[in-house]
């Protein structure tokens, strides 16, 4: 174990009212197409992570002007889609999968070349899933062994449309090629086994690019300009997750989350938590910046394993430690499979949730594909988080309900996605203290 440790004591029930900071995946996306139009946008709710502000920086290195106002709030000085300037170091995404495989689509295109890089969990990461279909229209990236980071983008290769159905359901990958597409010759179509986030697209069309998109399929030509446009940035679904399960498996807790995005794309957890008896329920909903938003509330309920059906996968593709929690505690057993994506996140899930909830006294089988975890009682113990952010909230939610403390190794990664966890779980009860 390595960097910072927390430890998460037992708590007593839950109560608060709380906004979860905004959505990463808008954020990254509201920096890159803001760059990439003409004149100012403001954004609203951006994100303050590490993740976000990575690619915000990574603008600027490209020569961007970023201002931020205040927390939470960008003005970017979009140079238009061919404004750009060659940077005169590396591109650092951090940590970020989102920030380096979307910036592939958007660099594919530029006249100068490009290097990005990670730091150690973003340089395992496989990036042929999207070298590939950008090689295909054109491009010229070199991974290094194994389709892995660092990666060198040659500039001046001029991109054809593709039409292009991705192996597995992938909002990345879609995402990349989509941005490839806006500087490509002809039409660019892409097709998913499973319909995944669609907030490039919406997005694009916000910034008045013409683009076709249903769940599943999106289609756009090249050669067009994106108008500048503010961008409201709602709570992020994934970061709310933690404080869902929380609240959930404390007894006696109630926790109001304000404004969270509900994009049915994202919300697989709350209908996998649903079936599993949870008590949670949709107030005032409502429209944030395009998307759909409500209030969140939860209450305490005794949960009962179930089968997660394969088809929410996808829909919750983030929020599996969180549910791998939920499932600890619950009643019978709880199996997850068709969820081997998890295996290259920031950490292998899979493997490290395994590991961490039998330290905890869960028996856990572990398949290539999924698990199968038998709820019980949690113990305290000593865990690692694999430097994994989620794994690292999760484990911070488990010991609330264990027997004993809980040991968190190696969460100095919880402000790649969200900065601020530990006083805000402070704030509703839970005993989250740092090293
Ligand atoms: C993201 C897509 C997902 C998700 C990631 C953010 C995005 O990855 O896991 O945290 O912003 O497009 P994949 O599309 O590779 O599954």
């Amino acid at each position: 174990m390595s960097g910072l440790a927390w430890t998460s004591a037992p708590a007593p029930a839950l109560a608060g009212d709380i906004a979860v900071p905004g959505d990463k995946s808008i954020s990254h996306r509201a920096i890159m197409l803001a760059a990439l139009a003409q004149g100012p946008s403001q954004i609203d709710g951006f994100l303050e992570g590490e993740d976000t502000r990575a690619t915000a920086r990574i603008f600027a290195d490209l020569g961007v002007r970023i201002e931020t106002p205040s927390a939470s709030r960008r003005v970017v000085h979009g140079v238009g889609l061919h404004g750009l300037r060659e940077a005169a170091q590396p591109l650092d995404c951090g940590n970020s999968g989102t920030g380096m495989r979307l910036l592939c689509g958007v660099l594919a295109g530029q006249a100068f070349g490009s290097s990005l890089v990670g730091d150690e969990s973003l340089s395992r990461r496989p990036m042929r899933r999207v070298t590939e279909p950008l090689i295909a229209m054109g491009a010229q990236i070199q991974a290094q062994e194994g389709g892995v980071p660092p990666l060198r983008i040659a500039g001046g290769h001029r991109l054809r449309g593709i039409h292009y159905t991705t192996p597995v359901a992938s909002a990345q990958v879609k995402s990349a090629l989509l941005l490839a597409g806006l500087y490509a010759d002809g039409e660019t179509e892409v097709r998913e086994p499973h319909p995944t986030r669609d907030y490039t697209e919406r997005m694009l069309a916000a910034f008045g690019w013409p683009i076709a998109f249903e769940p599943g399929r999106a289609r756009l030509a090249g050669g067009r300009r994106l108008q500048a446009t503010d961008v409201m940035v709602p709570a992020d679904f994934s970061s709310a997750a933690f404080f869902l399960v929380a609240a959930t498996i404390v007894p006696g807790s109630r926790l109001l989350l304000r404004a969270v995005g509900l994009n049915p794309r994202r919300t697989g957890l709350l209908r996998a938590l649903r079936l599993m008896g949870a008590n949670i329920r949709e107030h005032a909903p409502r429209e944030l910046g395009g998307e759909p938003v409500a209030d969140l509330e939860v209450r305490h309920a005794r949960l009962r394993g179930i089968d997660v059906p394969v088809e929410l996968v996808p829909d919750m593709i983030d929020e599996f430690p969180a549910l791998f929690i939920a499932a600890a505690v619950a009643d019978g057993t709880t199996r997850v499979r068709g969820a081997a994506e998890l295996r290259v996140k920031e950490s292998d899930r899979l493997a490290v949730m395994a590991t961490g909830l039998r330290r905890l006294g869960i028996a856990v089988e572990e398949t290539p594909d999924g698990a199968a975890i038998a709820g019980g009682r949690l113990a305290g113990g000593a865990v690692d988080s694999a430097g994994d952010h989620r794994i690292a909230m999760s484990f911070a939610v488990a010991g609330a309900v264990a027997a004993g403390p809980v040991r968190i190794g190696d969460c100095a990664n919880v402000a790649t996605s969200f900065p601020g966890f530990v006083d805000l779980a402070r704030a509703i009860g839970l005993a989250v203290a740092e090293d």
